[in-house]
């Protein structure tokens, strides 16, 4: 008697704990859209997301060339997005996270203004995106849903081969989820929080 209620209330018990344990797969809905041919849509609204980070001149050349002018990077990412990573260290599926390059300048509407530090560009420079979504580049990308697309016109954007070097260089250095969190200042805390840096970007730092 005592065995068959133990097998019964087991057999009750086991199926609510193997769909708990199961990678809950959380989806935004505010971050890519499509166009009936696949590609990406140019993310119009992404001046109201989040804002991570600006990185300026940054450079992965050892010894940079000097340009003679400088160029911010922006980034910002959908605000779900940016939510539900606070909460698990993770990015979920739908996080699109957009990079946008402006020319540094003495500023083209505050220049009578402005007589020392520089300004951002009215006119953007390029747009880049790089974006979670399995179920549409998994398939592609064997199993890794990330993608990357830069966009040449305000419309929309085909993904960039797996072949290319963004991926290898943010899959080798990039803090989570080959994402570089660590420099956007108010990510890398939940990454150490949650424990969710790469294995290469913790070693890379025990080097310094
Ligand atoms: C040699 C390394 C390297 C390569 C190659 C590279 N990136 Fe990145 N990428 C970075 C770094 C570093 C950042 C962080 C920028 C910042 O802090 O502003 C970044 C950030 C980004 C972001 C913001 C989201 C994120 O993942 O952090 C996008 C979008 C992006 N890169 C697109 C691209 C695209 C598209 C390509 C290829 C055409 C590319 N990158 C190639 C190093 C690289």
């Amino acid at each position: 008697m005592v065995r068959l209620a133990g097998v019964g209330l087991l057999a009750l018990v086991f199926p609510m704990v193997s769909m708990q344990s199961g990678p809950a797969k959380v989806r935004v809905g505010d971050g890519p859209s499509y166009t009936a041919d696949g590609q990406l849509k140019f993310p119009e609204k992404y001046r109201e997301w989040v804002f991570l980070s600006s990185g300026l001149d940054m450079s992965y050349d050892p010894k940079p060339m000097d340009m003679g002018s400088s160029t911010f990077n922006n980034v910002f990412v959908n605000p779900e997005a940016y939510r539900a990573y606070q909460q698990t260290g993770h990015w979920p599926e739908g996080t699109e996270i957009v990079l946008e390059n402006r020319a540094a300048d003495k500023g083209t509407r505050s220049a009578s203004l402005n007589k020392a530090g520089k300004t951002q560009s009215t006119q953007m420079t390029g747009l880049e995106v790089h974006l979670l979504d399995s179920a549409r580049l998994a398939p592609k990308h064997e199993n890794d849903g990330w993608g990357f697309y830069s966009f040449s016109n305000p419309v929309s954007a085909e993904v960039i081969p797996r072949a290319a070097n963004c991926y290898s260089c943010h899959e080798q250095h990039a803090a989570v989820d080959t994402t570089f969190v660590q420099f956007y200042p108010t990510l890398l805390d939940a990454a150490e929080k949650h424990r969710t840096a790469s294995a290469s970007f913790l070693k890379e730092m025990q080097g310094k």
